[in-house]
């Protein structure tokens, strides 16, 4: 899938379009360079269209008869992508009605009343999801933005790839979610493995460091320099090199996407991968990862900014392990899709035994039939009470393990065992979480009895507990809503200090 989807990007344009345009017209404009495939467009401070050829040629031949602009005061670098910007020559174009998609998650207001007039907490997570995930257009957009930037990488290192990776590909991507990708090496380094015969063999002569890590930091630091000069449309890019896993952090300001670049991080596509395979099993799944997301996000307890909080990733690990731990269990321990594994699933990365079954038609369904309510309920009954203090969280086993360290929360990373992939999370936060579970289970335990009439639109079920404060909670309620402002300051506090010394503590963790 990822193939068919990096060869269609290839075939792709993104222009820059004036507001008032008429869509026939700039649909036969371009077919003068062949027919095309699929197109649409999309507002992110202007107009932009996304237009996919049938054939690769046709781009080419659309890069030939465009020309670099002229500008009074400034002087334009002369770099020839495959983003483009459409003037109108004659000013007096009619207006059209273009139809733009939408790359943005609904308002909460919208939210709120769809989930007001769902019928069921099963239908509001369905809804939630539905109104969440990616959509078409967004994925066609996220690989185009990958292949774009794999154009520049592509002037150092020709035959590189950049692969998505991340929420963007494993089935938990909210729309709006960060754009993680993966400068890809390796056929750079394999290519010519196999073509020797007879005696003799060619090696490149090349520049050699002491170690890989090094390696990584020079290559992201060139192409940083080279994004930041010639990529048209990356803005606000930051080079954070010294992390555990080095980067390239920048704003793709046409796509809207906020991108991390990073290689060398073989073993985060291969989690991509796993996370994919867990969110397409059961159709629960992703419903309740999606509810846990957006519940975090609305109290606070996730945010964009690094720091001590909890990520998406490490809640979504906690779903997982949660639907591991049911009776019957809902989804299979990473060990037991291990066994289920054959010779071509065999995977090591830097001695790291990444080793699963690809095939879902190899994993028996589940035959745990719990509603999504329950299980709702459920997991915040479950991580209302789980005894942090002592034990850690581990999707491989599937069972509570003693901590190895006092990290306040410890969650195994599935493939790199001896690594916490919440070591940035501090105490306050994850009481804070421990706190927001048991008064949402609290709330969902009060509907049972309390739930209003159909035709009311007063939040209840999974509307009530994504409210950040909810009212007629008795005398309780201004006192923690001073304790959060508090609190929220504090950590606020606690993550710029933090961020000032450690270099942004959540990006050193992937
Ligand atoms: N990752 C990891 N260990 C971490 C953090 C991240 O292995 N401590 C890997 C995971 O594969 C994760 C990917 O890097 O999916 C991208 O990280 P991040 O952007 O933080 O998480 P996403 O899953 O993409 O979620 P979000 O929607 O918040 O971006
Ligand atoms: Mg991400």
């Amino acid at each position: 899938m990822q193939n068919e989807r990096r060869e269609q990007a290839q075939r792709t344009v993104l222009i820059h379009c004036p507001e008032k345009i008429s869509e026939n017209k700039f649909l036969k404009y371009l077919s003068q360079h062949g027919p095309i495939n699929n197109h649409f467009f999309y507002e992110s401070f202007g107009l932009y269209a996304v237009v996919e050829f049938c054939r690769k040629e046709s781009v080419g031949s659309l890069q030939n008869g465009t020309q670099t602009p002229n500008m009074a005061m400034e002087t334009a670098i002369p770099f020839r992508s495959r983003f483009l910007s459409l003037k109108l020559k004659n000013q007096t174009s009619k207006q059209s009605c273009i139809q733009s998609s939408n790359q943005l998650p609904p308002s909460n207001r919208k939210l709120f009343e769809l989930l007001c007039y769902a019928e069921s907490i099963d239908d509001q997570l369905n809804t939630l999801l539905k109104e969440f995930q990616l959509t078409e257009e967004n994925t066609k957009l996220r690989y185009l933005t990958c292949s774009l930037i794999e154009d520049i990488a592509a002037a150092y290192f020709p035959d590189c790839v950049v692969r998505p990776f991340g929420s963007s590909v494993n089935t938990f991507g909210k729309l709006g979610c960060d754009l993680d990708m993966f400068l890809d090496l390796d056929e750079t380094r394999n290519l010519s493995t196999h073509k020797t015969s007879g005696n003799f063999l060619m090696e490149f002569q090349v520049k050699n460091v002491p170690s890989e890590r090094i390696a990584t930091q020079k290559i992201l630091s060139v192409i940083g320099e080279c994004l930041d000069h010639f990529g048209p449309g990356c803005v606000g890019v930051q080079k954070i090199l010294n992390a555990r896993c080095p980067l390239v952090r920048f704003s793709h300001q046409a796509s809207g996407f906020q991108c991390d670049l990073t290689t060398n991080n073989k073993i985060a596509l291969t989690s991509s991968e796993l996370l994919y395979i867990y969110g397409t099993l059961d159709s629960r799944v992703r419903a309740l990862v999606f509810g846990i997301r957006c519940w975090a996000r609305a109290h606070s307890l996730t945010s964009s900014i690094p720091g001590a909080w909890i990520t998406n990733f490490s809640l979504t690990m906690m779903v997982i392990f949660f639907l591991q731990r049911r009776s019957p269990p809902i989804l299979p321990t990473l060990d037991s899709l291990k066994t289920l594994a054959d010779a071509e699933d065999k995977c090591i990365i830097e001695g790291n035994n990444c080793t699963f079954v690809h095939d879902l038609n190899r994993i028996k369904p589940s035959g745990n039939t719990e509603t999504l309510e329950l299980l709702l309920k459920e997991f915040f009954e479950y991580f209302g009470n789980f005894a942090f203090n002592k034990n850690s969280i581990n999707i491989r086993q599937g069972r509570e393990q003693n901590k190895p360290d006092s990290s306040p929360l410890y969650i195994q990373n599935p493939f790199e065992t001896s690594l916490n992939i919440s070591k940035n999370v501090s105490q306050s936060q994850l009481q804070k979480f421990v706190d927001l579970a048991q008064e949402s289970a609290w709330i969902l335990q009060q509907e049972d009895t309390h739930r209003p009439s159909v035709s009311s639109n007063q939040p209840w079920g999974l509307a009530a507990v994504l409210l950040p404060s909810v009212p007629n909670r008795g005398s309780l309620t201004k006192k923690k809503r001073k304790r959060s402002a508090n609190e929220r300051v504090k950590n606020l506090l606690e993550s710029l200090k933090s961020n000032r010394t450690a270099n942004f503590t959540e990006t050193n963790e992937k």
